[in-house]
């Protein structure tokens, strides 16, 4: 008998629970009426007299052997299995993912279109100098131009400034590389702006810059129209209306056919059928020679527009608020595999 109690000795040893579920088991099995101790102290009776005084210790180390097992358990506050998060056997119930923001999969899915076309992306800071943002891209102190766009100046140094927009990266690219130059500068911007559906203090530009020898504006429009294609299908028109920017000469502003199907297309297209979606032009040798390349070597052109206008098109938003609001139930409407 010893030995059979040594046996469930060891067995009781090696019980380690890993939820309540198997401590409940593991005391009927053992305390239980029926249980093996109980059977045990049964078998006991039988034993001769000459063994009784040993088995009789056996039994009962082994009784608090199983009874220490349990406190012991339970200090160690198992969770019930069938609650138990960590159940790998459990059927999985749907996680919900989070989904990236409209912008960034806007933002995304224009710098693939150019990227498949040879642009780099090139990035440059938010806080900018004066020189950069504006004085650079032909726009002087006292410019008029400069009114194009209100801008947050940094009150304790006014040379610097959020930067307006991100034409700033062009510049500083240029002053850092040789041409040929082929690249797109993502970020967000600023100007100080009265808040409402159509206009915000921040929003987020996507600019090109594009030098190298012989680059003509017909280069310009066909990379326009590429883009304008892959972003809003094949069949999509363009077209380019003669406008101003300091920093390009010519300049143009461009056009996608939206068309005038119903009322809601008439009040966003101002009852034209045309939407404009970005502005663009030759770079103006000024610039150029302020960044120290050639102009009678090289010419290039730049476009730049707005992330959150494009986003707007594509989705139908109607308000520009929407982005900025983290509010789930409108995130949650947006997948992409980007
Ligand atoms: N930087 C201009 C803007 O913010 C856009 C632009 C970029 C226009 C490049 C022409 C060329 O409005």
């Amino acid at each position: 008998m010893i030995k059979k109690i040594t046996q469930i000795e060891d067995e009781v040893r090696l019980f380690v629970p890993s939820c309540k579920e198997e401590v409940d088991l593991f005391k009927i099995k053992y305390l239980g009426k029926t249980g093996v101790l109980n059977k045990l102290f049964d078998d006991f009776k039988a034993v001769p007299v000459s063994e009784k005084k040993d088995v009789g210790i056996a039994l009962n180390k082994l009784k608090s052997l199983v009874k220490s097992k349990l406190s012991f358990s339970a200090e160690k506050k198992l969770t019930d299995k069938r609650k138990n998060e960590k159940d790998l056997t459990k059927t999985i119930k749907n996680n919900s993912l989070g989904s990236r923001h409209p912008l960034a999969i806007v933002e995304q899915e224009i710098i693939e279109i150019f990227s498949s076309i040879g642009f780099a992306v090139s990035e440059g800071p938010e806080i900018e100098d004066d020189w950069h943002n504006f004085t650079a891209l032909n726009t002087p102190k006292e410019h008029p131009a400069r009114d194009m766009q209100d801008t947050f100046f940094i009150q304790s140094n006014p040379d610097f400034l959020l930067r307006s927009h991100t034409s700033s990266v062009q510049v500083r690219h240029m002053e850092e590389n040789p041409p040929p130059i082929r690249i797109l500068s993502p970020g967000r911007v600023y100007r100080n702006e009265a808040i409402s559906a159509r206009a915000h203090c921040l929003f987020h530009q996507i600019e090109g810059l594009y030098i190298d020898k012989h680059v003509s504006f017909a280069d310009l429009k066909q990379t326009l129209l590429f883009f304008a294609k892959k972003m809003f299908g094949e069949k999509t028109k363009i077209r380019l209306r003669p406008s101003f920017f300091p920093f390009t000469e010519p300049s143009a502003e461009v056009d996608v056919y939206w068309g005038l199907k119903n009322e809601a297309d008439y009040r966003i297209t101002k009852g034209t059928g045309w939407l404009e979606i970005l502005g663009c032009g030759m770079v103006d040798p000024n610039v150029l020679e302020n960044c120290k390349i050639d102009p009678k070597n090289f010419t290039g052109f730049a476009f730049g527009m707005g992330v959150e206008r494009i986003a707007m098109l594509k989705y139908k938003i109607d308000d520009i608020r929407l982005f900025y609001e983290n509010d789930i139930r409108f995130l949650n409407q947006f997948s992409s595999s980007l």
